[in-house]
């Protein structure tokens, strides 16, 4: 199929960015959409000119990398899908479509589609880890956790921090991110030691960092490729307040 792709190019962070238009042909449906972006890259550089700079790394939605607004939705229209899962089925002969990075004021543009995402990583290690000693598999079995518990763990263990939540949510917030950290490691025993100094410490870091405040859209939730729920964010709110009220 023949596409065109209009697409957010930049060439660094000082730099203003513009959409530019290219056309791709003999598209396979069968291709993943970074795989049509591959595509598109060896043609610019077999012109001379300079390939479209796009973050991935696993290709298999697991890693959180690849973070694309596709026709202006975070991993594009396939609901529970990261882009790199995408596949070019989803379009027809001569659509156009628009590639731009996330928007957000705390992912700077690095350059064309690549956001900077260290403000997670900033978050993560204000509180998201434990200190228990939780020894080898056996030992960690060892410890009863209530079934409803490990399920809802799991769940937010799902984030793959991509930050899709940031980019759909009107205000920038990290939110949805930093609430299924708080979840999956405070509902389980071996998270408990910090259960308060994380979620103080997580959000003191999410505000520095210059994410918005949550205000019930649910834009996060929607866009997230993990299906990650908006109850972790009630979770959060409970265990700030109880965490305030104690320091206080
Ligand atoms: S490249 Fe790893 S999740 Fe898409």
């Amino acid at each position: 199929m023949k596409l065109r792709l209009r697409i957010w190019r930049q060439s660094d962070a000082e730099s203003k960015g513009k959409m530019v238009s290219y056309v791709i042909d003999g598209v396979s449906e069968d291709a993943s959409f970074l795989e049509m972006l591959d595509v598109l890259n060896e043609e610019l550089i077999a012109d001379g000119e300079d390939p479209v700079a796009f973050d991935h790394d696993c290709r298999e939605g697991i890693c959180g990398a690849c973070s694309l607004v596709i026709d202006g939705q975070p991993h594009g229209p396939q609901a529970a899908t990261t882009t790199c899962q995408l596949h070019m089925r989803q379009y027809s002969d001569g659509d156009t479509i628009d590639i731009e990075p996330w928007r957000a004021g705390a992912f700077p543009v690095v350059k064309d589609l690549v956001v900077d995402r260290s403000a997670f990583d900033r978050i993560i290690q204000a509180g998201g880890y434990i200190s228990a000693p939780t020894g080898t598999a056996p030992d960690a079995h060892a410890v009863p956790v209530p079934k409803a518990d490990a399920d809802a763990a799991f769940s937010a263990a799902a984030c793959i921090g991509c930050g899709a939540c940031v980019a759909a949510c009107p205000n920038g917030s990290g939110m949805l991110f930093m609430a299924a950290k708080v979840a999956h490691l405070g509902l389980m025993p071996q998270g408990q030691p910090e259960r308060h100094t994380r979620v103080l410490g997580m959000v003191a870091a999410h505000d520095e960092a210059g994410f918005g405040g949550c205000t019930n859209t649910g834009e996060c939730s929607a866009a997230c490729p993990k299906e990650i729920g908006l109850d972790v964010i009630g979770r959060l709110n409970k265990d700030f307040r109880k965490a305030a009220a104690r320091a206080a």
